[in-house]
């Protein structure tokens, strides 16, 4: 590893789990936008739904997701009115044209959720939106929050995919980033979902923590594999204190550098391949016959808020504060603070608050970035065939940035313009240059490694 490349192309940049990216979204979508769009939406129109919930029941302080500690279950019980209030609204306009093809309870930790409340939403959902018999019900579990009446609710509403934080097991680490969690109780949770016929089990690790060793992150990867989940995400921890408060928790002077962390995920990478796992994109690994896997050897995997995902519906809607949705017209985003959220969907209304229609060009460069980011490489071949003329400006890019490319990450490869082996931990990087806001407005992003 060429810690000169580590340095040159740590510098901060976007994640890419949309183009373009959040930072650009402006006022000009509004909620009659949103309207507008859920109504050309046509009949039969695949969908998945996003539901966010945004409490949890302990804040660890490397979290950077939109969510909010609480003691009480009183907010989270007036939230999830607020939702019922907008599930309603939104099947108004487009519920009965639709054929859900998925649907993702993510947060914050859904599992808070009472027993009682996970079954209430579950069958207001399916009351509201016709589910295919195949849906996939995906849910992120906070292992601490687990127990037999949460799995049963969760497995009575048709849960068939679980990922679960981990994060790291050694419990210098934990205590670091207060986030204490044994492998016992992890390893208890996956063999419950696993016994209610959850099909596949994603673990989340992190790299670049405080008190982070390659042995620590060796320890924590054995154990991880012992469980042998379908799926691993393997993140690098985002130091963004500037919009996280309590990140300032965590002691800069204990962060990893650039190359240690490199150092990490390749530590890691290396014994989760040695296990007979693949790569997916940048940071997944999935069994062979897991469908991220089958979906990156086909060239059919997706990226989007949620990360890498088989997801190929017409729409994500998303439900709850915060979240966002894309239809084929563009982006749309929900009010991020609960109060005003709950205000705006018990009116009536919906919560749009931001948003971006797209234009020919933002779906071309999309297509670019997400090719990029699942299959490392773009067809010149099918870019003029998907978007015609106008794609010669972005092929005359790639073969600019592949004709000045002197540390070997970026090339032209017959009708393919590739990220090389050596680029792959750079692929963030080299996304970026076909990024038409990026520089614009006065977006911060975490390091590209
Ligand atoms: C919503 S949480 C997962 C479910 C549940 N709340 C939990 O923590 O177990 C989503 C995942 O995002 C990842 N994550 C959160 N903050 C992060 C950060 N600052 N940098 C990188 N990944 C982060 C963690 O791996 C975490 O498991
Ligand atoms: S990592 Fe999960 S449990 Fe921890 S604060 Fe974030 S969302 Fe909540």
């Amino acid at each position: 590893m060429d810690r000169s490349l580590v340095e040159k192309y740590a510098s901060p940049v976007p994640r890419y789990t949309s183009y373009p990216t959040a930072p650009h979204f402006s006022a000009d979508v509004s909620t009659s936008t949103y309207s507008d769009w859920l109504r050309a939406l046509p009949k039969g129109a695949s969908a998945s739904l996003y539901v966010h919930i945004p409490y949890c029941d302990r804040l660890c302080w490397f979290c950077a997701c939109h969510t909010k500690q609480t003691r009480q279950y009183d907010p989270v019980a007036r939230y999830l009115k607020a939702l019922d209030a907008e599930i309603a609204s939104i099947s108004a306009l487009a519920g009965n044209r639709l054929r859900v093809t998925a649907l993702h309870f993510g947060g914050g930790s859904p599992t808070l959720l009472q027993a009682d409340d996970i079954l209430a939403l579950g069958g207001r959902l399916r009351d509201s939106f016709a589910f295919a018999p195949d849906a996939e019900i995906s849910v992120e579990m906070d292992p601490n929050d687990m127990d037999e009446a949460r799995f049963d609710a969760l497995a009575a509403i048709g849960m068939t995919r679980a990922s679960l934080g981990v994060q790291d097991f050694n419990e210098r680490v934990q205590q670091a980033i207060n986030r204490e969690q044994t492998f016992e109780q992890t390893k208890w949770v996956v063999d419950a979902v696993r016994a209610r016929g959850v099909h596949s089990v994603n673990l989340d690790m992190l790299y670049g923590l405080p008190h982070q060793t390659l042995a620590s992150i060796e320890a924590t990867t054995e154990k991880v594999l012992s469980l042998r989940p379908d799926r691993i995400a393997l993140f690098g921890y985002a130091h963004v204190p500037w919009m996280k408060k309590h990140q300032t928790m965590i002691d800069e002077a204990l962060l990893p550098d650039a190359a240690a962390r490199l150092e990490q995920a390749e530590a890691a990478s290396r014994l989760i391949l040695a296990a007979g796992y693949e790569p997916v994109g940048m940071d997944h690994f999935a069994l062979l016959e897991d469908s991220l896997a089958v979906a990156t050897r086909s060239g059919t995997l997706r990226r989007n808020f949620q990360g890498y995902t088989t997801d190929q519906a017409d729409a994500l809607l998303g439900l709850g504060a915060s979240s966002i949705g894309l239809l084929p017209q563009g982006y749309v985003q929900n009010m991020p603070a609960t109060g005003e959220y709950e205000r705006r969907v018990l009116a009536g209304g919906l919560a749009t608050v931001r948003g971006v229609a797209l234009s020919d060009a933002d779906h071309m460069r999309a297509w670019v970035i997400e090719r990029l980011m699942c299959d490392f490489s773009v067809s010149r071949c099918e870019l003029l065939s998907r978007f015609g003329e106008p794609a010669r400006a972005v092929i005359a890019e790639a073969e600019l940035l592949a004709a000045n490319d002197r540390d070997g990450i970026f090339a032209r490869a017959g009708n393919r313009f590739v990220v090389t082996d050596r680029g792959k931990p750079f692929v963030r990087s080299i996304a970026a240059h076909f990024d038409a806001y990026l520089g614009q407005g006065t977006a911060r992003h975490s390091v590209a490694v």
